[in-house]
């Protein structure tokens, strides 16, 4: 089920938000946050702030909840609700926010203050211009690079350069459940099919010579062919 459109049960999120607040380990600071995460199929987690003697390694009760959820095969998410001491809301740090915006589209946030205070916004009004995967994708795509090159090498009178084998873009999610590296190989056979372009000259008269070209080339190409 996809809760896109469908009213936000807040009350009952607040309240789950407050109850996993109880559990909160929070020795140092004292200040016990809660958090409920509502998935997009309508299941609820949460997440409570768990701290440490080391203090640096404390957990805040969002990314809690983030993980809770994900473990559970939940990764799309319709809303949050985080409940703080005092009697002003207080939003996520920035470390949360950066983790609330990594998955699925953006979704609601509701802060609520133990005092009664609350604030309404979202992972995207909280975090603009996120680095968010498909920065990350974009930046790093072999396929692309190889494609400008081999277009550039194959306009020039060298013309002897041959890329055997056509790159496959992974039609994966970039977040698989199997926790593989989806463009792994994509990228392997990437940087080899590049090594290869670079050298063009050379490699052309490797062939004509009738010499092997370089095994490593030779061995990503069939492993991306299934060879
Ligand atoms: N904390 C959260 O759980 N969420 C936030 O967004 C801000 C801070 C926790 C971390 C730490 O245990 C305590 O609040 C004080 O910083």
């Amino acid at each position: 089920m996809n809760r896109s459109g469908d009213a936000i049960p807040w009350d009952d999120l607040v309240a789950a938000a407050f109850r996993a607040q109880a559990a909160s380990y929070s020795p140092y600071s004292g200040y016990r946050v809660g958090a409920a995460l509502l998935a997009e199929d309508g299941r609820v987690f949460v997440g409570t702030n768990v701290e440490n003697a080391s203090y640096g390694l404390c957990l805040c009760a969002e990314r809690s909840a983030i993980a809770a959820a994900v473990v559970s095969g939940a990764q799309r998410f319709a809303a949050i609700a985080i409940v703080s001491p005092g009697d002003a809301p207080a939003s996520p740090c920035g470390m949360c926010r950066q983790v609330l915006a990594e998955l699925g589209p953006p979704f609601a946030v509701r802060c609520v203050a133990e005092g009664g205070g609350s604030l309404d916004t979202s992972t995207d009004a909280l975090l603009p211009f996120a680095f968010t995967p498909a920065v990350l994708e974009a930046g790093r795509d072999p396929m692309r690079e190889v494609g400008q090159r081999s277009t550039l090498l194959s306009g020039t009178d060298s013309g002897a350069v041959t890329i055997e084998g056509t790159p496959r873009r992974s039609t994966r999610p970039p977040h698989a459940l199997d926790g593989t590296r989806p463009d792994r190989e994509a990228f392997v056979v990437g940087v080899a099919l590049k090594v290869a372009a670079g050298t063009g000259t050379d490699l052309a008269k490797q062939q004509q010579a009738g010499e092997a070209i370089d095994p490593t080339v030779d061995e990503a190409r069939k492993k991306s062919e299934g060879e």
